[in-house]
């Protein structure tokens, strides 16, 4: 795998370049008949278009009884904001929306001034990183306005960070922008980018401030030395040259969502880690099948150009180091992370927690690839609320287990234990590290039921229920339909909601629905089940990340709407999931074109909503008017329409009620 001009434009969509092979056939999918849909026309047409489709199919009495019965029902009172495409993030009316951090910002004394045209790593490792996506808040003191805020950094986008690296040349009579191959400084910065932050934060007179030189500030990054622990630390597949104890890795790849434990500490989980790998395994390598199930290496990132442990002819064994959740003590700023193994390896999305009747603590995590799976990994031990010592190795000793849908509406959680049906010599494991190295393939032999792309799962301790965002799979086949996965070329994502037996966390077996198909309501092959109330800017497609507040309401974020997708662009949007209002959706905020909606988190009191603005600006050729190869280029020479002054850093927004209050209540 060699690091190609087009692989160094870095989508948030690397887990769709890969997978099963592209059907071989002309015919358009779904997603392509959709996405001519949006660009032949605007979305205020489309918008139009929404009533009158309703009016013409549907009884128009009893639409309307329906609408009045939901809106009533409706948890969230706010006037929904308008959705739409700009260069801009918009809030509902009476809100405000300000940037708290910026990529490039100081977080200590002697950080310097972000200058794009003076980049270090040195500099980097002291200013807030690039593409954040996990927002985290932990209270200082049980503050709902003083705390630590922690923030995943999970990839660098060269094209909008580096000046002068991207070119336009002439293919087949079409201009293409090319990015150049980044030197060694380039790549130390991208590696000071990556990562998280660890930022003390407190409100003043209703407005966030960030508290710089905060004595618990940190950065995390892929250089931050690390221990491996739980049931793989030291195992010889996770030896190098470099470690030849197998417990200390340099530094963390691709934090992507994650979560805040209940004992206080930061988990951030390790996502699409292929890209970062290149190089070609020595003939014959044991981690042949283990990578390959991977997609390792994809070579989208030229590190290991310059760093021989993302060369697998090199150092074979690196890649078994990366792809577990890590878990950081931020009361400690020096404290080792430590890479949680137990959890099992796999592309982690994100790792939301609860604890469950009995005190044994409970992570809900995705898998997130098309066909991959559902898991939740379940504590031995059982959380000390009077002492948070002694809970500060509870992640090394547990149960991992996989979600089996099935199709009367159960699930069962699997546990992936050595010695327990398929996962014992005979196929190659020869111990619960071997299971744990290699979790896609156990979940394979044990059944597992293969998803949507599993993005953020949530628990939510008001009703007893779990959201599982399921993002989209344009590569499900019709003969691969079940009913957890129901539809075919599923362009627009779901979400399924699961009640554990008993309101037990810890069950090892519930019961399941599905809580919404997403996309155009108004286009009756896209099968939309979003509830009659919901307003043409109130649907959504591909979930991505969510949150629960603490009255129990679902806000759901999303990643790779858009002009060609869905006419409109990410944003946040509250989801009702109760009675007569359930399945009904408003739009809250939206962000600028190019970028994914993540966080999002609310603070304590339900009275700011901190949202995570990741890639604004992204997109390559296919935007033109509103991207542009890099923002730092001469516009003159660039895209007819750059917009100089366009919000393209990736930025952490916080968003409060005028006047003070809860949100949308
Ligand atoms: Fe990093 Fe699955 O989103
Ligand atoms: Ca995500
Ligand atoms: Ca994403």
């Amino acid at each position: 795998m060699t690091v190609t001009p087009e692989t160094r434009f870095r989508t948030s969509q690397l887990e769709e370049n890969d997978g099963p092979p592209v059907n071989p056939t002309d015919n358009r999918t779904m997603g392509e008949i959709i996405a001519a849909r949006f660009s032949r026309r605007g979305f205020l047409m489309g918008s139009l278009a929404v009533s009158a489709i309703a009016a013409t199919v549907s009884p128009l009495a009893l639409i309307a009884a329906d609408e009045a019965r939901a809106a009533e029902a409706s948890a969230f009172k706010f006037d929904e904001l308008e959705a739409g495409i700009d260069d801009k993030h918009h809030v509902a009316p009476g809100y405000d929306a300000d940037v708290l951090l910026r990529w490039g910002d100081p977080l200590f004394a002697d950080s310097p001034d972000f200058d794009p045209l003076k980049q270090s790593a040195e500099a980097q490792a002291r200013q807030f990183g690039y593409n954040n996506d996990y927002v985290g808040y932990i209270p200082i003191d049980g503050s709902a306005e003083h705390g630590l805020l922690v923030v995943n950094h999970e990839y660098t986008n060269p094209h909008l960070m580096f000046p002068g690296i991207v070119s336009i040349v002439e293919k087949d009579g079409k201009k293409k922008a090319e990015v150049a191959p980044l030197s060694k400084e380039q790549v130390d910065v991208e590696m000071a980018a990556h990562g998280g932050t660890i930022v003390e934060i407190r409100k003043q007179d209703g407005k966030w401030q960030v508290v710089r030189d905060g004595k618990l500030n940190r950065r995390i990054m892929s250089t931050t030395e690390m221990a491996l622990s739980g049931p793989v630390a030291g195992h010889d597949r996770v030896k190098t040259n470099a470690d030849p104890s197998g417990t200390k890795v340099i530094g963390t790849l691709n934090n992507c969502a994650g979560g805040v434990t209940p004992w206080g500490t930061y988990v951030m989980a390790e996502e699409n880690i292929h890209g970062y790998f290149s190089g070609e395994l020595p003939e014959g390598h044991r981690e042949a099948a283990n990578y390959k199930r991977l997609g390792i290496p994809e070579g989208a990132y030229e590190w290991g150009a310059h760093y021989d442990r993302f060369n697998l002819a090199k150092e074979p064994n690196e890649p078994n180091r990366f792809g577990w959740i890590v878990e950081v003590d931020v009361n400690d700023p020096n404290s080792t992370p430590k890479k949680r193994t137990a959890m099992g390896r796999f592309k982690h999305e994100g790792a939301e927690s609860i604890v469950a009747k009995d005190g044994r603590v409970v992570f809900y995590l995705g898998d997130d690839e098309r066909f991959d799976y559902v898991y939740k990994f379940v504590t031995a031990g059982t959380f000390n609320p009077n002492d948070r010592a002694a809970n500060m190795n509870l992640l090394d000793d547990g149960t991992l287990h996989v979600a089996k849908f099935a199709e009367d509406g159960s699930v069962e959680w699997m546990p992936i234990v050595f010695g327990q049906g398929p996962l014992t010599a005979e196929n190659g494991f020869a111990s619960q590290a071997d299971v744990l190295i290699e979790t896609r393939r156990a979940a394979d032999l044990l059944g597992a039921t293969k998803m949507d792309r599993p993005e953020d799962i949530q628990p939510n301790a008001g009703n007893g229920k779990v959201y599982v965002m399921l993002t989209n799979n344009s590569k499900r086949k019709a003969e691969q339909v079940d009913a957890a996965n129901p539809r075919a070329e599923n362009a627009f994502g779901h979400i399924i909601e699961i009640v554990e037996d008993g309101g037990d966390f810890a069950a090892t077996k519930g019961k399941w629905e599905v809580l919404l198909k997403c996309g155009d309501p108004s286009v009756a092959d896209v099968g939309a089940t979003f509830s009659t109330a919901t307003t043409a800017h109130g649907w959504f497609g591909m979930p991505d990340n969510c949150a629960v507040d603490s009255a129990g309401r679902l806000w759901v974020a999303t990643d790779g709407q858009g002009p060609k997708a869905t006419g409109r662009t990410d944003g946040l949007w509250a989801v009702d999931t109760e009675g007569a209002a359930r399945a009904t959706s408003k739009l809250f905020f939206r962000v600028p074109i190019g970028a994914e909606m993540c966080g999002p988190l609310f603070a304590p009191d339900d009275q700011t909503a901190f949202v995570a603005v990741q890639h604004p600006g992204d997109g390559g050729e296919d935007w033109e008017g509103f991207s542009r190869p890099s923002y730092y280029e001469d516009p003159s020479t660039r895209w007819p329409d750059f917009k100089p002054d366009m919000p393209v850093r990736p930025s952490v927004v916080a968003i409060t009620k005028q006047g003070g209050g809860k949100i949308a209540v």
